[in-house]
């Protein structure tokens, strides 16, 4: 019998659907009103926001937003019309790249339209069927999308086991011999849920044993990694030895867009074969122009890297002296971890939001494992330390309250926040 589609959809709303009559508008797709910054308005309330990649602070930066202002004022949203193959390319496109690829430390680079689909389609591009991928198992989800749409067969290792890489290295080198293919190894410079590193200095170490290339994302090292911030590749000093190497703008650059940067043969191979950019309209203009500003500022702006650092020091050092569990962080990113199951996750968060005017995200399974709640965290060069200071001591009160059992009740009892939240949706 067929069903209607519709009908099947309408039943089926998905992990994150289910919740919907709850924590849509608050927990889900909230709405931070207000400049760009920590100091916003959520829910009709002022907040101290710790949940922007706003690294360098450069999304609401005086100098980018003028550039970007007078670029769409000259180019219109629109120009170039077309993709880059066919009517979409320009001197400033290619200059771009040229400037960043030259900052990265490569000889070519080849820039996105959007970070994610640029991702799915490296990968999708670089593994042939005969060659197979050897992924850390807590890949981001354009990586994983990626995979899928790749015919190469894939092996995945335990997050950053290298005992566990070692054993799926040796699957795959029997594999891609036995095909006729190659092995490609792929893993984020930071992992932007934990704030762990790719540990791609011991990863490389594998090259002299077993032949693989490897295509790094570092959507969250570039601009916090690395003596100039050109990411987690120059944190480990092994620039040379990652063949391929992808950032997304949608962090340290607070833009939109992407960008991969390899030998010049790998990324003119990119440039007449990757679907998401051949069959897609390229780069706005006024984004690329404004990219430029935001690359020259990193470049010329140390300091705010600095500054970014120096907030993060504070902010972890604080959590660490007074006994939070932040993981495995060695970025900027700041996972608090605590024991609990929704119903702690939902009370504190709102706790946080509505009582201490702190908005961070909530993390819970099957994100991480079952019983544990994450607070995550992202520090900026616009935090100052009395921000800081002002969160450890909410946190230090949040905690004591969740040790004592504040949190266990049904997030129901919230109902009036999320009513507001909701009743303000625009439909
Ligand atoms: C690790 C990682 N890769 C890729 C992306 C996608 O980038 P964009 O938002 O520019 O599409 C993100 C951002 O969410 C990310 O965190």
């Amino acid at each position: 019998m067929i069903k209607d589609i519709f009908e099947r959809i309408k039943n089926t709303p998905g992990p994150l659907g289910q919740y919907q009559g709850m924590g849509d508008g608050y927990f889900m797709f909230p709405r931070l009103v207000g400049e760009v910054g920590p100091e916003m308005e959520f829910n009709g309330k002022k907040v101290l926001n710790w949940s922007l990649n706003n690294y360098l602070g450069l999304a609401n930066h005086p100098e980018v937003r003028k550039t970007d202002a007078e670029a769409a004022a000259m180019y219109g949203l629109g120009a170039p019309m077309g993709a880059r193959m066919m009517s979409g390319n320009t001197d400033l496109h290619i200059k771009f790249e040229n400037d960043f690829a030259e900052f990265i430390g490569k000889p070519a680079g080849l820039v996105m339209n959007f970070g994610y689909q640029g991702m799915i389609s490296i990968i999708d591009c670089l593994a042939g069927r005969n060659d197979v991928i050897v992924y850390d198992s807590e890949a981001h989800a354009c990586i994983l999308d990626g995979m899928r749409l790749s015919l190469a067969k894939r092996y995945a290792y335990r997050h950053n086991d290298m005992e566990s890489l070692e054993k799926q290295l040796n699957h795959a080198c029997k594999l891609a011999d036995q095909q006729g293919g190659g092995v490609l190894v792929i893993t984020e410079g930071v992992y932007g849920m934990a704030g762990d590193l790719g540990h791609l200095d011991e990863i490389v170490k594998f090259k002299e044993k077993y032949p693989f290339r490897i295509l790094i994302d570092d959507a969250h090292g570039l601009g916090t990694m690395g003596a100039h911030g050109r990411g987690t590749a120059e944190h480990y000093g092994v620039t040379d030895q990652i063949d391929v190497i992808f950032d997304a703008f949608a962090k340290s650059m607070g833009s939109i867009g992407g960008v991969v940067n390899s030998e010049r043969e790998i990324i003119d191979h990119l440039r007449f074969n990757m679907r998401s950019q051949t069959y897609a309209k390229s780069l706005p203009l006024p984004l690329v122009v404004g990219n430029m500003k935001r690359l020259e500022l990193i470049k010329t702006h140390p300091e705010y890297r600095e500054h970014l650092w120096t907030i993060v020091n504070a902010l972890q050092d604080g959590f660490r002296k007074e006994g939070f569990n932040m993981g495995c962080t060695e970025s900027p990113v700041t996972p608090i971890y605590f024991e609990g199951g929704i119903n702690e996750g939902t009370n504190v968060v709102v706790d946080l939001r509505e009582n201490y005017g702190i908005f961070c995200s909530l993390v819970t399974y099957p994100v991480i494992p079952k019983g544990q709640l994450m607070l995550r965290i992202i520090p900026t060069a616009c935090h100052t330390l009395e921000h800081v200071e002002r969160t450890i001591e909410v946190f230090k009160e949040v905690k004591k309250k969740l040790d004592a059992g504040v949190y266990s009740a049904s997030p129901l009892q919230n109902m009036n926040v999320f009513t507001r939240a909701m009743n303000s949706n625009v439909k």
